[in-house]
Formats: structure tokens, sequence, C-alpha cells
């Protein structure tokens, strides 16, 4: 069993942060975003990783090397343009040979460990088996239609959903991906999406499994989620990270990194990023912020990196 982690993606959602630190690499709770799949997957008994990188890819192999430094075996593989998840693992084709692999979405964080699933997957001998869970309002996201524990039908992003079982950001693949991908058309949004390639398996006949995952899971990609998923890794307590400096009150479930300089007297949900150097004289709000920033009152939104715009 091999791994493969997406992390391709622009993070325009976290801009201008993202501009200058990947958002793979983005520390979230004091540990680098990508640290948490790698943790996963080798939970798993995953070690043979490769991870799909974009324009970021200088920075990512500077960052992660050959892996060691996570006790795992690292490759990268560059997808010429973000296209889509299915796009994007086509590039892994060669690196996963003819084992089964785990697709891991690298701006996902769970709670706990989803190797019972990997362990099902191997068990069944099905075709792919995905993490599902039930959310709220599942519109965001590929939606699943199950029979049993079979997955009948998937579409994603509908308008209107006819489950609440959302796909959750790993799946667990055997070797016939690979017949599906070449039938793939674009969806209305332009992109190759992974869930047409596993509703290809379905309409092959193919045993495609959900697997409930009953944890927490987080998406990390927006300023909000990435917050959330802060405070509930840290469980609302705050981490001041080693050789950081504050001066002044800081609320729960704020993190400063390391090295970092605040001088408070407010700040909000924070999430101050390494080697920040933040004045603050009156409200700066909900934050993540990096470089050198020294705010009068105002900022309110607020994802700055310095100057960066
Ligand atoms: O978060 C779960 C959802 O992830 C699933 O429910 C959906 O079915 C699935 O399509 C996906 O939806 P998103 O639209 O949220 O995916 P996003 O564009 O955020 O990409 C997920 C990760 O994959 C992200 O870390 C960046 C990476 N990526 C994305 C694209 C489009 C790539 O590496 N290459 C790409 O071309």
């Amino acid at each position: 069993m091999k791994g493969v982690v997406l992390a391709a993606g622009k993070g325009t959602r976290l801009y201008p942060v993202t501009k200058v630190v990947p958002k793979p690499l983005l520390p979230i709770a004091g540990k680098i975003t990508l640290a948490y799949a790698f943790d996963q997957l080798k939970d798993c008994g995953v070690r043979e990783i490769c991870v799909v990188v974009g324009e970021n890819e200088p920075a990512m192999r500077e960052a992660l090397g050959d892996g060691h430094q996570f006790g795992i075996d690292l490759q990268f593989v560059r997808q010429t343009d973000p296209h889509g998840l299915a796009h994007a693992v086509g590039f892994a084709k060669d690196f996963v040979g003819s084992d089964d692999f785990v697709l891991y979405l690298g701006d996902a964080i769970y709670s706990r460990s989803f190797a019972e699933h990997v362990e099902r997957f191997r068990a069944s001998g099905c075709a792919n088996l995905n993490l599902v869970k039930p959310v709220e309002d599942p519109r965001r996201f590929g939606v699943a239609n199950v029979d049993g524990e079979r997955i009948v039908k998937l579409v994603e992003k509908p308008q209107h959903p006819e489950s609440n079982l959302v796909m959750a950001g790993m799946y667990v693949f055997g070797p016939q991906l690979w017949e599906v991908l070449p039938d793939l058309t674009p969806s209305l949004r332009g992109e190759y999406e992974i869930t047409d390639a596993i509703q290809l398996l379905v309409d092959r006949g193919e045993l495609v499994l959900a697997g409930v995952y009953t944890g927490e899971w987080f998406d990390t990609g927006t300023l909000d989620s990435f917050l959330e998923t802060t405070r509930f890794l840290v469980q609302n307590r705050s981490l001041v990270g080693a050789g950081a400096q504050v001066h002044g009150e800081i609320g729960s479930g704020v993190v400063i990194g390391e090295g970092a300089e605040l001088d408070c007297d407010s700040i909000e949900d924070a999430a101050v990023l390494p080697g920040s150097k933040i004045q603050v004289k009156g409200s700066i709000r909900h934050c993540i912020l990096g470089g050198e920033v020294s705010s009068s009152a105002g900022l309110d939104g607020v994802i700055r990196y310095g100057n960066v715009q």
C-alpha cells in the first residue's frame, strides 16, 4: 500500500499568506499541515508517499526533503496545472505502479486514525473505499448515495443533495482506477473530478464501499476552518512556540508560532505564524499573520503576511 497526497492547489482562500508559505506547509497548532497527513498514513502502515505539487514545488521540496524527518520515504510529482483531483492523481500513476494506494487531500486533518477503514479495504478486496461523513449542508462536497455499505451513486457539489453523506478527503484505490481515468471528461466547473472517476467504477460494476468516519474531520482551506481546526487541536488552550515573546494577555485557543514577537493589547482568534513581529494597539480580530505587521486598530478579517498584497 502506498500513499498519494494532493497538495498542488494554490491556496487562494488564504492569500496573501499562501503566496509566501504554501498552504500545505502552514503550521497548524505547531505542526505543518502535511505532517498530519504523513502521521495518518504512517498509522495505516504506509511509508512510501508521493506528494503531488504544483507551482509550490521548490518550497515543498526544500521543506519536506526526502521525508526522513517525518519517518517516511517521500517523492514528488508535479501537476502542470490544477485541473481537478482526478487530473492530479494521474501524475502519481508511475509512482503507484501496480500497488493499492491511499489518496489523501492535503488540506484534510482528522482527529483520530482511519486505519480501520484502510484495513477494511484490504479485507474486502473491493476496488475502492471512500471515507464519508454525514454533514448538515452537503452542497459544497461530493455526495454519496449508499445501499448498505456500497456506494451506488456520487454527485460532486449537487444543488439538491440526495443524501447527507459526503466524501471526506480520504480514498483507498486498487489499480482499477487507472483504467477509468482516460474515460473522464471535465465537469461543469471544468475539472476532472475524482467523484466522477469513482462513479465510473460503480458503473462498471466494481465493488465501491463507503467507510463512515466517526471522528472530527477538518478541511483547513479557509481562515474560519483554519482557526477552528487550530482551536480543536489545542483544545482551547493557547500554544506559544519556542522562543516566542508575548507581552500581554492572549485569549484561549490562540497559537503563537515559534520565535514570533507579539506586543499585545488585543488580538482575537490568532494563529500568529512563526517568526512574525506583530505590534498591536487596539483590535486585530480574526487573524493569521506572518512577517511584520504593526497595526493601529482597524484590521478586522485579517489574513496578512507583512506587506505582501
Ligand atoms: O474536502 C472534501 C471534498 O474535496 C470532497 O467532498 C469533494 O468530493 C472533492 O472534490 C474535494 O472538493 P474541493 O472542491 O473542496 O477540493 P479542492 O479544490 O479544495 O482540492 C482538495 C485538495 O486537492 C487541495 O489540498 C488541493 C488539491 N488539489 C486540488 C485540485 C483542484 C490538487 O492537488 N490539484 C488540483 O487540481
